[in-house]
């Protein structure tokens, strides 16, 4: 550790790490309850996976569906690791969390009948899904929780949680002001998810696992981390890296199906399903079918939906800017990085076992989604489980030692185009255990010590170049233990679910900073 000169200082009841829809929901209900609350967004206000979403929330519909059936369907895409308690717990929260969005102005879709108008996505047994402008509900959501008002420091990035005996006592930021200090005696990781370890992702640029990497230097353990969702149905265009455009899952529920160059079905005889299997059936379906013709893509036909273009306004323009038109077109795709299922080890409150220190959203393991996230579970999550924080972290009132001193971390990191390569080859769709311990030994020899940084987006980017390292690292471990196929994790070296492994992987940090199973 180096002690710091800090530039700044601010004082909080709670601060919320995160500008999305679980940093916000905390934020708006920790202040309707009084307490003094200041939001950290290291982006702009639409730099959220949240702003992105499509497909809708997934909300127990009040006719033909139960809150069983909803919790049915999630523990049945968790493959045996979900928490049977939290599933039940959050998904009966979902209707009073969609209201609440309606009260702050949320518009969804409505049917012709006048009710909100539900759609369908994989591993749902009915059309549960809300959705707005089509396939634009994260805009919305987003739009209606920036509408608040809240108060948002936006260009600043956590670097570290402060801790003492008695917990977190605030949060060490970076700022056009340079370093300062948020003193708090409550923080909430909301900073969603780890996308950018791959070369290919729906996630925006901001997600690089900094909440991992902060959760983890300040104590708490993170689980299921091996579990990296990946959409099956991301745009697939010659050369494309980066950020790429979502085709909704929605768009199979509509009608659209899955073929490859060949124009036979990629999912035929695979699940009861078919294109409507959960999002790891399908995926591995698509990577196998790549394998076997030798190709980069497959196709979804989603040429017989009507009035494709007002019902996916967004998926529609991402097609004609790759010079595709749905109505007569194929559309191009293959699967890419899209949602960490695993996190920051919570209750259904957000509380970690760090006294003050909370997670929500993406970020977050509360055991909703186990080895695989049912689609549309995450909005839900962010939703229910922000509010419950935002009401939670009033019992840390009181708690709150200002700390005088602060000193740094020396952090290592790994060049980032080297380590999304290292994980798109090794850790994507389909792993083995030659390959994990492969990347993990290339990650070793390819660290090197975190250098000072000058500009704010040089220290950003340190800070995440830091996360990412240590979240690939704890990524890997965690993969290379579970030599077993579940969920999203697929070992081409162990095919089947091995039951003596029916549990989740814990890891925390040993004295030097590496990552370990948490005993
Ligand atoms: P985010 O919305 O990602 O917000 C993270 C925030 O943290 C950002 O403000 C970021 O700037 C900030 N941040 C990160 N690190 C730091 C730091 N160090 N310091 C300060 N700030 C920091 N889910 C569904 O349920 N339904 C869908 O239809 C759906 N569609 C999706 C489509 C796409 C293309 C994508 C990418 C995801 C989709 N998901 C969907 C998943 C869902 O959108 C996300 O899981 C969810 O929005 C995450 O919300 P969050 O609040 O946890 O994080
Ligand atoms: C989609 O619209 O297919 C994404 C939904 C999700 O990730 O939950």
């Amino acid at each position: 550790m180096t002690h710091m000169s800090i530039e700044w200082e601010a004082d909080a009841d709670l601060v919320v790490i995160g500008g999305g829809v679980a940093g916000l929901t905390a934020a708006r209900t920790a202040s309707l309850r009084g307490l003094r609350v200041l939001t950290l967004s290291k982006g702009g206000a639409t730099d959220t996976s949240t702003q992105y979403a499509q497909g809708g929330i997934a909300v127990v519909a009040p006719h033909g569906d139960s809150v069983e059936s909803h919790v049915q369907d999630t523990v049945e895409a968790g493959a045996g690791l979900c928490d049977a308690a939290a599933v039940r717990s959050i998904v009966e929260g979902g209707q009073a969390a969609v209201a609440a969005l309606t009260d702050l102005g949320a518009v969804f879709d409505l049917g012709r009948d006048g009710q909100i108008s539900r759609t369908r996505e994989g591993g749902h047994s009915t059309r549960r899904i809300i959705h707005a402008g089509g396939d634009a509900t994260g805009a919305e959501v987003q739009r209606a929780l920036n509408a608040a008002g809240l108060p948002v420091l936006f260009g600043a990035a956590a670097c570290e949680i402060l801790t003492d005996g008695n917990g977190v006592q605030g949060v060490l930021a970076v700022s056009d002001k340079g370093f300062g200090v948020v003193h708090a005696p409550a923080v909430l990781l909301a900073t969603g998810g780890l996308g950018q370890l791959y070369a290919l992702s729906t996630n925006p640029p901001g997600a690089t696992a900094d909440g991992i990497a902060l959760a983890l230097w300040a104590g708490a353990s993170v689980s299921d981390l091996e579990f990296v969702q990946f959409h099956p149905t991301v745009l697939y265009t010659p050369g494309g890296v980066g950020r790429r455009p979502l085709i909704s899952e929605a768009v199979r529920g509509e009608g659209a199906i899955l073929v490859d160059s060949e124009g036979d079905s990629v999912t035929a005889g695979i699940h009861p399903r078919g294109d409507l299997a959960p999002r790891d059936v399908v995926s591995r379906a698509i990577a196998a079918r790549m394998r076997a013709l030798g190709t980069d893509h497959v196709y979804l036909d989603a040429r017989a939906i009507d009035g494709f273009a007002q019902r996916f306004p967004t998926i529609t323009a991402s097609c004609l800017a790759a010079g595709l038109d749905p109505s007569t077109d194929l559309i191009p795709v293959a699967p890419a990085a899209h949602y960490q299922c695993g996190g920051v080890v919570t209750d259904t409150s957000g509380r970690t076992a760090v006294p003050g220190l909370y997670a929500a959203g993406e970020v977050a393991r509360t055991g909703l989604h186990g080895a695989n996230r049912l689609a549309s579970n995450s909005l839900l999550e962010g939703l229910v489980v922000g509010e419950r924080v935002g009401a939670a972290a009033a019992e840390r009132l009181g708690a709150h030692t200002r700390v005088t001193e602060v000193s740094t971390r020396t952090t290592e990191y790994v060049d980032r185009d080297v380590l999304q390569e290292l994980m798109t080859t090794h850790a994507s769709v389909v792993r083995d255990g030659a390959g994990l311990a492969e990347a993990l030994k290339r990650l070793a020899d390819a660290v090197t010590p975190s250098t000072t940084a000058s500009t704010l987006s040089e220290r950003i980017a340190g800070i995440e170049d830091a996360a990412l390292t240590l979240a690939a690292r704890t990524l890997l471990l965690a993969a290379g233990a579970r030599t077993e196929s579940r969920g999203c994790h697929t070992r081409s070296d162990h095919p089947d679910a091995d039951p003596r492994l029916r549990h989740s992987i814990s890891l925390t940090l040993d004295e030097r900073g590496r990552p370990q199973a948490a005993s």
